[in-house]
């Protein structure tokens, strides 16, 4: 999948923490997408880089949205398959970069934590904009640029959890080791995500880095330190 550079190794690992209690996809990624939707629903919605189908499956059912979900690893939308079948989702195994939709076929375009693995971002930011009907929506969450320009950056001590932010400026390919393989993410700038759109027409609406509030989830603590995620939304207005 997205030529090659990332292992269905490495999805098969992911799957498996996707999976478990507590995690911060359910925790802080979903909570702020869906907080962000709010309650309007219906119309087509395309969710690119489903994974498992979580987001895919709350948009059908709690926002009533018809879903096309695509994923470019055959593990993840196996799995997802699985887990939401009797779902009125339509499942495409495809690569962002390969796709190819209608101008203005969708009400709504999601993608949770997946644009960071994405090379060349701007051609994808572009289609998203001639997908989406006027007045549609884009909203993405990535892993927060504070992480990104420097993956190995932690710095924690028994007292505090810290980051070494390097690089910062310095945009592109990263390789490091996630959940014990090689992987590689793209590191841009909030700046940059927020170029992309403007270039593609589309208007900033929200921009969110998403904290934990709650004391009791000690693994979503370290966001009040170094958020994990970034998540933005934007509007086709013409
Ligand atoms: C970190 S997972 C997130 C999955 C899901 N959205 C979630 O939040 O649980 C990233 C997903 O994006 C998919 N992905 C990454 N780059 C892709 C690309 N260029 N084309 C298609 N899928 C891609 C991967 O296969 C993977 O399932």
């Amino acid at each position: 999948m997205s030529d090659g550079i990332i292992s269905e190794e490495l999805w098969a690992q992911f799957a498996e923490q996707r999976l478990e209690e507590g995690n911060l996809n359910d925790h802080l990624d979903l909570p702020t997408i869906f907080r962000i939707l709010g309650d309007a629903g219906g119309g087509a919605a395309l969710d690119l880089g489903c994974g498992l189908g979580q987001s895919s499956f709350k948009l059908a059912e709690m926002l009533n949205y018809s879903v096309v979900a695509v994923d470019g690893s055959s593990e993840m939308l196996d799995r997802a398959r699985n887990l939401y079948s009797g779902s009125r989702i339509t499942w495409l195994e495809s690569t962002f970069e390969n796709l190819s939709f209608n101008d203005q076929s969708f009400d709504l375009i999601v993608s949770c934590l997946s644009f960071h693995f994405v090379c060349d971002l701007q051609p994808l930011i572009r289609n998203c904009a001639s997908w989406l009907k006027r007045g549609g929506l884009l909203v993405f969450s990535v892993r927060h640029p504070i992480r990104t320009c420097n993956p190995v950056g932690e710095l924690t001590t028994d007292q505090e959890f810290g980051w070494s932010v390097n690089e910062y400026a310095n945009e592109g390919l990263r390789t490091f080791k996630w959940l014990g393989l090689d992987c590689v993410n793209f590191h841009r700038t909030v700046s940059t995500y927020i170029r992309f759109l403007r270039n593609a027409g589309l208007r900033l609406e929200a921009l969110e880095e998403p904290i934990s509030a709650d004391e009791t989830r000690s693994f979503a603590a370290e966001s009040r330190s170094v958020p994990f995620f970034l998540t933005i939304a934007a509007r086709k207005i013409d």
